[in-house]
């Protein structure tokens, strides 16, 4: 069944003018600074510029907008180094007008900001991962946050796959309490149809690249994948698993070794269409100081993979330039070390000249999506997705309970 959108709120009269709009964005962005003493800023905006056409909208109709967002696993605490000021402060840089931001989440004191609000106003409530109630989807806390909104808002792409009381429980209730609609913002619907086309007919030949560190993250999306890819391109330190499951040696690198078992299976069934790297990037450790080189086939022992490296990059590269569709997720390497993100970094220009070339292309990944954002090759994808676990859940073709939940059109 189609779901509401945030333009069917505003055609129909559901939102207008000093409304408020709850808005579940997903500000989950990496920060750096603050261990240090300095003053913890956003490193990477891309999840923050993707929610500005929702709330612009929102604001453009002098409707209120209310935003509510996680960052970081902060386990049902209060922890100042989560704390979503940092990123209240880069998006009104972003939006260009006054975003405020309220130290609670619930609450008398976020209920009164929100009554101050002139109408086009913007306000960031504090984590809402902060409430023990958030993760568990606790009716008291779903409910305390539906009591800040006239319309729930759903537009955290990154997070729809999580059913948490600001992503299901507070629209849940609020469409349960006394009929106030919940729609899907602008990112989610643009998200919803750029991911959509990898799966409907994709144009061949279809190459996905998996990487990121666990196969156990993967396995679903690589079993649906086998079923319309011509090719699965494996990096990232889920190809230890792989590879021990071929009987080689790994060395020290990471292995999920209850996934052995699983990546056999993979293995066996999938046949010639799936490729492991055939050389890496091996290191004696993580810290500066480790040396690292390029070694073909098995991992010596006391060195561990970190990357791809250079031939299968290059082979990777090939398969990519060729594609007419591709699908993206998880780095190639611990790509946070700019010496291990050469594999990545070959892969992204790849997928940037196959896109150049006409091909549908997608990547995303948390982390993957940050690090393309970060060496610029934002522009150069096709669609550069904010999910991580939700755009893998989406092309499992799993529900996505914060889409579920919004109301029929
Ligand atoms: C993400 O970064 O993938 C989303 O924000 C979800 O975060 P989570 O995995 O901590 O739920």
């Amino acid at each position: 069944m189609p779901k509401r959108t945030l333009d069917d709120l505003l055609s129909n009269g559901a939102l207008t003018e000093g409304q408020r709009a709850l808005t579940r964005v997903d500000f989950n962005v990496p920060l750096e600074g603050g261990a240090d003493g300095s003053e913890p800023r956003v490193a990477d905006d891309l999840r923050l510029r993707a929610a500005l056409p929702t709330v612009e909208r929102i604001t453009q109709t002098g409707a209120k907008a209310i935003l509510m967002s996680h960052l970081g696993r902060p386990g049902g605490e209060r922890d100042a180094s989560l704390s979503l000021r940092p990123v209240a402060e880069r998006f009104e840089e972003l939006l260009g007008r006054p975003v405020h931001f309220c130290e609670e989440t619930v609450g008398e004191k976020a209920e009164a900001v929100i009554e101050q609000l002139t109408g086009g106003g913007v306000v960031l409530l504090e984590n809402t991962r902060f409430a023990p109630g958030e993760k568990a989807n606790s009716d008291a806390f779903a409910e305390a946050l539906a009591a800040l909104g006239d319309v729930f808002v759903g537009d955290a792409f990154g997070a729809v796959h999580r059913a948490h009381a600001s992503t299901v429980g507070a629209a849940r209730a609020m469409q349960l309490d006394d009929g106030r609609p919940a729609a899907m913002g602008r990112l989610v619907e643009r998200e919803l149809k750029a991911l959509g086309r990898l799966v409907e007919e994709p144009a061949s030949p279809f190459v996905a690249v998996l990487g990121g560190a666990k196969v156990s993250d993967k396995l679903g999306v690589i079993e649906r994948l086998l079923g319309v890819a011509d090719r699965l391109l494996i990096g990232g330190a889920m190809s230890y698993t792989f590879m021990r499951a071929q009987g080689r040696n790994v060395g020290d690198s990471l292995v999920e070794d209850d996934r052995v078992g699983d990546a056999e299976r993979l293995l066996a069934d999938a046949g010639d269409p799936l490729l492991l790297p055939e050389d890496h990037v091996a290191a004696s450790g993580l810290d500066d100081e480790a040396e690292h080189q390029p070694v073909e086939g098995a991992l010596p022992n006391g060195q561990m993979g970190v990357d791809i490296g250079p031939a299968t990059a290059e082979r990777y590269g090939e398969a990519i330039r060729r594609a007419q569709t591709v699908a993206w997720n998880g780095p190639m390497g611990v790509v946070e070390q700019e010496r291990f993100a050469g594999g990545t970094r070959a892969v992204a220009q790849a997928v940037a000249d196959a896109t150049d070339d006409g091909a549908y292309t997608v990547a995303g990944g948390g982390d993957s999506a940050a690090a393309l954002s970060q060496m610029g090759f934002a522009d150069d994808i096709s669609h550069l997705s904010t999910g991580g676990g939700a755009m893998l859940q989406f092309l499992e073709g799993e529900a996505l309970p914060g889409v579920e939940v919004l109301s029929d059109r």
